[in-house]
């Protein structure tokens, strides 16, 4: 080594060094992104780079030229750094950039989420219903939409040759005489209700109930009733008339007016149908001169449901002592109820399940 001439350590020329330099300088530059700067570093600074080689060249030097030797290693070290570290930062800016626009979120975009579902007005009324009469201490009773025609008919003293019998139009779901039909009413839920329990009875049954109408603008061969059966010592009218007056005014408001019309339901005796002020006109257009109302046909009262004492004859079916106990009953149509409530015209649109129907009475789930 002592007679080893530095002036033959090739990468220590200073034309070479430039040139490494130069090298160095160009492929930053031409660096396109992140990645590749990288590599350029690696190629021209790493370990195995040039410059490192060269550096490692000057152990073998006089140490005369040592100095100057590492001051051109230096200066070239410095210059490429440099470089790198503008280069870097452009690189980096435009990424920045590049991210910016490419992961854009527009906020303001309209989410793809699918609304939310909603109890049917129907559903949440009955349940409103059932509420006043919790509160009154009333339970709720259920009883099956396929029901045998004993229950539905015989039972509630409507026997075969019954002309309420052929008025009621009748789903029958299997043969006529196979004894079962669609029921009719919510009523045999009073039947299953008196043969399973030892009064004194308080309960409440909303649910649907099926007759062969056309659908049209008040009928719906699918509708909902809400019955009533009470059975007590000593019930009287009064408490049947105090126990609707107080349904009425939860659902129609305070002062509402009331009245019973006598009628005939073959299970209770006597029989009446509960009738409201008409509260469009408040009765005036049936004084003969006023102005016609559409909503009670200007007949100034509006029909609401039917209701009762229960007919002995249903207790003794049903094994209960007419002597000791009385009662009374009741059931109103829920669509008709809804459509007092919300001056909803046409029923079409309860069962329709048109959002634009069903919205406005809110989302409650
Ligand atoms: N079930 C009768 C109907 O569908 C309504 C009814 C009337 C129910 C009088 C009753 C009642 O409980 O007492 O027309």
């Amino acid at each position: 080594m002592s007679n080893y001439d530095p002036v033959e350590v090739t990468p220590l020329h200073a034309d070479e060094m430039a040139r490494m330099q130069a090298d160095a300088l160009d492929a930053i530059k031409a660096a396109r992104d992140l990645d590749e700067l990288k590599q350029v570093r690696l190629t021209h600074v790493g370990d195995r780079s040039p410059i490192a080689l060269a550096n490692r060249e000057i152990g073998v030097l006089p140490p005369a030229a040592r100095a100057e030797a590492g001051k051109r290693i230096g200066g070239a070290r410095k210059a490429i750094a440099e470089g790198l570290a503008v280069r870097q930062a452009e690189l980096e800016a435009e990424r920045d950039e590049r991210v910016l626009v490419e992961e854009t979120v527009d906020v303001t975009l309209p989410s793809g989420r699918a609304p939310h579902g909603a109890r049917h007005p129907l559903t949440t009324l009955q349940e409103r219903i059932a509420d006043v009469f919790v509160a009154m201490g009333y339970g709720v009773a259920e009883g099956p939409e396929l029901e045998g025609e004993w229950f539905n008919f015989d039972a509630l003293n409507i026997s075969p040759d019954h002309p309420a019998r052929s008025e009621h139009d009748t789903f029958f779901v299997e043969s006529v005489d196979s004894g079962k039909v669609l029921r009719t009413q919510t009523s045999p839920v009073q039947i299953r209700t008196l043969l399973s329990r030892k009064p004194p009875i308080y309960v409440i049954a909303p649910g649907k109930v099926f007759r062969t109408d056309e659908l049209d603008a008040t009928h719906t061969p699918v509708f909902h009733q809400i019955e009533g059966l009470a059975i007590d010592e000593g019930l009287t009218m009064a408490h049947l008339k105090g126990t609707l007056d107080r349904f009425a005014e939860v659902m129609f408001g305070e002062g509402i007016t009331t009245r019973f019309r006598p009628n005939y339901f073959p299970f209770t005796e006597p029989s009446a149908e509960m009738d409201l002020k008409c509260f469009v006109c408040r009765g005036d257009s049936a004084i003969p001169g006023n102005p016609p109302c559409r909503t009670c046909k200007s007949e100034g009262w509006i029909e609401w449901g039917g209701c009762g004492m229960v007919n002995p004859r249903v207790l003794i079916a049903c094994g209960v002592d007419p002597g000791r106990y009385s009662g009374f009953a009741f059931g109103m149509g829920v669509e008709r109820t809804l459509m007092f409530r919300h001056n909803a015209e046409d029923m079409r649109d309860m069962v329709e399940g048109d959002v634009r129907f069903t919205l406005p009475f809110g989302m409650e789930v």
